[in-house]
C-alpha cells in the first residue's frame, strides 16, 4: 500500500461499529498507516455515499446492516466485478476500489467458519444444526455452512415470508425449515427429548433479541455440544447464559466472527492477514 490510504464503514446506525478499532489494530500490526471512518448512511443516500467515497480516493469500505443487500442490487446494476460469494449471499459486506473496476465482496460466512476455531477448534462436518433466523445473518453464513457438509441443517423462524425467501435460494437436501412455533410445540419436545439432537444451535435473529422472548425452549440447549449467538457484547449474552444455565458450557457470542470477518476486508484491501488470534484472545480492550 502507498501512505495512508483511507477505508471506512457505512450503515445505519453506525456510531457502535468496533470496525474502525480493529482496523487500526491490524495496520498497527504491519506498521501500515490507514485512516477508518464510521459514515452513517441512511439507505436513501447509499448511491450517492458510493460515488462520494469513490471520488474522495478510498481505497475500500465495509457496509453493515441494513445496507448489504442494496449494496449487492447496486453493484449488479452498475456491473462491478461481484464475488462468488456476494452472489451466494446476495449480500456484500466488503468494496475494494480499483480504478479498473469496483470489487464487491461478503466475508461473513468465510468470518463464520473461521470462527469455529473458538473456544476450541469446532468441526461442524456431520453435525446436525439448527440456525434460529432466517434473514441477512443466515443468508450471509448459511453458504460456506452447507460446504462444510454437516449432517442436516434445521432453520426456524418466527414468520414464514423469510423461510419462503431461504428455501428458494437455496437448495439442499441438508436444508429442512420450520416455524418457531412449530419447533417449541409440545409435540416436538417430546420427539427431541427421546430421538433427537441438535449439536450446534446458531441463534442467527436480529441482535437485540433476548431470552425474555423465549425464542426456543430452553430444553433444546441440553443435548448440544455448542451454543452460538451471532450477537455480541462485553457480557455474555443472555440467550448464551440461558444456554450455560441449561448445562451446556461451549458457547461462543458473534465477537470472533467480526474479528475474522474484518480480517478477510483487510486481506482483500491488502494482501495481509492479521492475527485475529491475538485480538479475540484481548476482547475486553474492545468494550471499554
Ligand atoms: P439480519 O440481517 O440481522 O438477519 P433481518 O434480515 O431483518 O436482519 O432478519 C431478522 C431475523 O430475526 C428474522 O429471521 C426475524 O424473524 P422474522 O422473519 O419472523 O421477522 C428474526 N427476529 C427478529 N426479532 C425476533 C424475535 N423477537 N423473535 C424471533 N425472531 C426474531
Amino acid at each position: 500500500m502507498t501512505s495512508s490510504e483511507k477505508f471506512a464503514v457505512i450503515g445505519d446506525p453506525i456510531s457502535h461499529s468496533k470496525s474502525p478499532q480493529l482496523h487500526n489494530k491490524f495496520g498497527d500490526e504491519f506498521k501500515v498507516k490507514l485512516s477508518y471512518d464510521k459514515i452513517h448512511t441512511h439507505a436513501s443516500e447509499l448511491e450517492a455515499r458510493v460515488d462520494s467515497l469513490i471520488e474522495k480516493g478510498y481505497r475500500g469500505f465495509n457496509v453493515t446492516l441494513p445496507l448489504k443487500e442494496a449494496m449487492y442490487k447496486i453493484g449488479n446494476l452498475r456491473g462491478y466485478d461481484l464475488s462468488e460469494r456476494s452472489i451466494r449471499a446476495q449480500s456484500v459486506n466488503t468494496v475494494l476500489i480499483r480504478k479498473e473496476k469496483i470489487f464487491l465482496d461478503n466475508t461473513d460466512g468465510t468470518g463464520f467458519i473461521k470462527s469455529m476455531n473458538y473456544p476450541h477448534y469446532f468441526d461442524l462436518h456431520k453435525k446436525n444444526l439448527l440456525i434460529i433466523g432466517a434473514g441477512g445473518a443466515t443468508k450471509g453464513i448459511l453458504g460456506p455452512i452447507l460446504d462444510v457438509y454437516p449432517a442436516s441443517i434445521t432453520i426456524s423462524n418466527r414468520s414464514f415470508e423469510k423461510i419462503a425467501l431461504l428455501r428458494e435460494r437455496f437448495n439442499s437436501p441438508l436444508l429442512s425449515f420450520n416455524l418457531l412455533k412449530d419447533l417449541n410445540s409440545e409435540s416436538n419436545l417430546n420427539e427431541y427429548e427421546n430421538t433427537g439432537s441438535f449439536d450446534v444451535i446458531i441463534n442467527a435473529t436480529s441482535s437485540s433479541v433476548s431470552m425474555e422472548d423465549s425464542l426456543i425452549n430452553p430444553k433444546y440447549f441440553k443435548k448440544a455440544k455448542l451454543i452460538i449467538d451471532l450477537f455480541y457484547a462485553k457480557k455474555l449474552t443472555s440467550f448464551l447464559r440461558v444456554a450455560k444455565e441449561y448445562g451446556c458450557n461451549n458457547v461462543m457470542d458473534g465477537f470472533p466472527m467480526l474479528v475474522e470477518q474484518a480480517a478477510e476486508s483487510f486481506y482483500i484491501w491488502t494482501g495481509l492477514k492479521p492475527d485475529t488470534n491475538r485480538i479475540i484472545a484481548k476482547r475486553d480492550v474492545f468494550f471499554e
